[in-house]
């Protein structure tokens, strides 16, 4: 166990890195974010693939989580996004508690220097969503939330779009971490997919319409006291809620694709989530075309989810090799709407 009690007669080092116990109290205090004798308990949180996450619990019962942006992404091949990315959180964390009040955590401070910021804890017990889910079948409440949380945020980032779209108009980490590694990557993987990825990362590029969260995904839900609390807003940007749409829908199908057992309500899930999420977004004129470039978008994120660069770790070999498969039959022809996606999904995965 490290002396947090001592070693405060140091400057903070320009390679702060605050999994260091002893370096991030020592921070705190020379910052002044605590008193300079407070001693809290600091511990690192799992789960961060491209960042350090760390829960400090102060004396009085106060626990934030301090965030650090890593310049190299912890996966198995070289992985590199600059790490001022952290400061596009914050403004993540900033918009969406205006846009969706309650359902992220309040941000405290941040230090672009050091690039990192803090955030109230989610305070215990919390579950992680895809932790729930991996333990089948999806709560429907939980799917309903989630549905209305994305149409929330879109419709909201729609109307307020004069304001945010210069804030938000940085598309190069969503670039560097989303559409190059899973569009770009998967097609050089798979040929007789190119064209239709090549397709569909061009219209995504193309549509600017509201702000994109770009990793609306269950690991990066907690769920405290039945309510689900979004994290990880690092490639949000202005741009197409196609993408959201697709990437979210590809983790509840890809669970229906590994959970045989809760297959029909995995399928039903991802139609309930979608209707929800319309219902809440409404019709305005500006969502034309939306459903079907939602199909396209999670018909390539199923495909780069199996053969991109950032593959779900669990499917295995024979799970992976029929999501391919599914995919490959259903871009030949794309369904047009998300239930006749669903049902074609199912339908493949079940050989019927
Ligand atoms: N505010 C928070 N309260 C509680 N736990 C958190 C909080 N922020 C992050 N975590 C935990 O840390 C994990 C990683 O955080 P996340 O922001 O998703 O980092 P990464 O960008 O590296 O994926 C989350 O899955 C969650 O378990
Ligand atoms: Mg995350």
């Amino acid at each position: 166990m490290p002396d947090l009690a001592h070693g405060d007669d140091h400057d903070v080092a320009d390679d702060l890195d605050i999994e260091q116990p002893l370096a991030l109290v020592r921070y705190l205090r020379q910052t002044g974010r605590i008193a300079p004798g407070e001693v809290p308990v600091v511990r690192t949180l799992p789960g961060g693939v491209s960042n350090r996450v760390v829960l400090v619990e102060r004396p009085g019962g106060e626990a934030w989580v301090v965030k650090q942006a890593l310049a190299k992404l912890r996966v198995a091949v070289d992985w590199f996004s600059p790490p001022e990315r952290i400061g596009r959180e914050a403004l993540g964390l900033r918009w969406l508690t205006r846009l969706a009040p309650g359902s992220t955590p309040r941000l405290l401070f941040e230090d672009p220097a050091h690039h990192l910021l803090a955030m109230a804890a989610v305070p215990q017990p919390h579950a992680n969503w895809k932790t729930l889910l991996l333990g089948g079948p999806p709560d429907p409440d939980h799917v309903a939330q989630f549905g209305a949380l994305l149409g929330t945020i879109h419709r909201r980032g729609h109307a307020a779009r004069r304001e945010l779209e210069p804030v938000f108009a940085d598309r190069s980490y969503f670039e560097s971490l989303r559409l190059e590694p899973y569009f770009g990557f998967a097609a050089e993987r798979e040929p007789a997919a190119a064209a239709f990825l090549a397709a569909l990362g061009a219209e995504i590029r193309q549509h600017r319409l509201t702000l994109v969260h770009g990793d609306y995904s269950p690991k990066n839900v907690l769920v405290h006291a039945g309510r689900l609390v979004l994290l990880d807003h690092e490639v949000i940007h202005f741009g197409d809620p196609a993408f959201d749409l697709g990437f979210s829908l590809t983790h509840l199908l890809s669970k229906a694709n590994h959970l045989p057992a809760h297959r029909d309500a995995f399928a039903a899930a991802a139609t309930a989530y979608w209707r929800t999420y319309r219902d809440t977004l409404g019709a305005a004129p500006w969502t034309a075309g939306l459903e079907p470039r939602a199909v396209r978008a999670t018909l390539g994120c199923l495909l780069a989810r199996v053969a991109g660069r950032s593959p779900l770790e669990y499917l295995d070999a024979a799970g992976r090799d029929r999501q391919q498969a599914a995919v490959l039959a259903l871009i030949a022809e794309p369904p047009c709407t998300v239930p006749d996606l669903v049902r074609g999904f199912i339908a493949r995965l079940s050989g019927r």
